[in-house]
């Protein structure tokens, strides 16, 4: 079967299952970091990689400051460019090119803040790679990818596994079916509600 897209499976309720995947690939320039590695192979080759994204429901792509205009060439002009914001100095800053499955929430920032997993007070995992992205981050892109817990999730670039590992606790998690038309009346009221106390997120486009 074609990697990625493929009939869409109905579960009995009706929900619809999609294929989401993440690639986190060495960073275009920075494949010699991972030298040695079970899976090293020298450069990505990012246009075969986009292809093989584009056969996805939903997609996300990792990748550097210094090479996004680079990848930007690659994408299609509808996704959404998000940023990855840590508290280093040079590189603070990576962002993460998506294609949701699904319309993220309302609300869902296009930007988070959160640190990679630190070592200096404890041991490093073996698993641990450079680049390994901690939880907060994949549960945030999750919702970026409009993803739902049903749906098949591929890593396309595992490394240390932590992003396996967090969609392992979003698929796990049941999430209450709220019927649509009182969905969308409760969400329209938080709306407007955030919108009195914050008039800035009015901004948003
Ligand atoms: C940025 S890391 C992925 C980090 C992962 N998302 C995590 O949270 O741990 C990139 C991974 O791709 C592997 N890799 C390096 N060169 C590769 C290649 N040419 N093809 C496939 N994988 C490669 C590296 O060994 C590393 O495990």
């Amino acid at each position: 079967m074609e990697e990625g897209r493929r009939d869409r499976v109905h579960t009995p309720r009706g929900a619809v299952t999609l294929r989401v995947a993440y690639a986190d690939p060495p960073y275009p320039g920075c494949a010699h970091l991972y030298e040695g590695h079970p899976h090293y192979a020298g450069e990505v080759d990012h246009v075969e990689l986009v292809e093989r994204l584009l056969a996805y429901d939903g997609w996300a792509l990792s990748t550097s400051s210094k090479a996004l205009g680079y990848v930007l060439g690659l994408v299609p002009d509808d996704v959404r460019i998000l940023i990855w914001v840590k508290n280093t100095v040079r590189y603070a800053w990576e962002p993460v090119i998506v294609a949701s499955a699904r319309e993220p929430a309302v609300g869902l920032r296009d930007w988070i803040h959160c640190e990679p997993d630190a070592f200096q007070w404890r041991q490093r995992p073996e698993e641990h790679v450079i680049g390994a992205k901690p939880a907060p981050f994949s549960l945030w892109l999750f919702d970026w990818l409009g993803a739902s817990p049903g749906d098949d999730f591929d890593d396309l670039f595992p490394g240390s596994g932590a992003v396996g590992r967090a969609w392992h606790i979003f698929a796990s998690q049941t999430r209450l079916v709220v019927p649509e038309a009182r969905n969308g009346r409760a969400v329209r009221r938080a709306n407007e509600k955030a919108l009195r106390a914050h008039p800035q997120l009015g901004d948003a486009a």
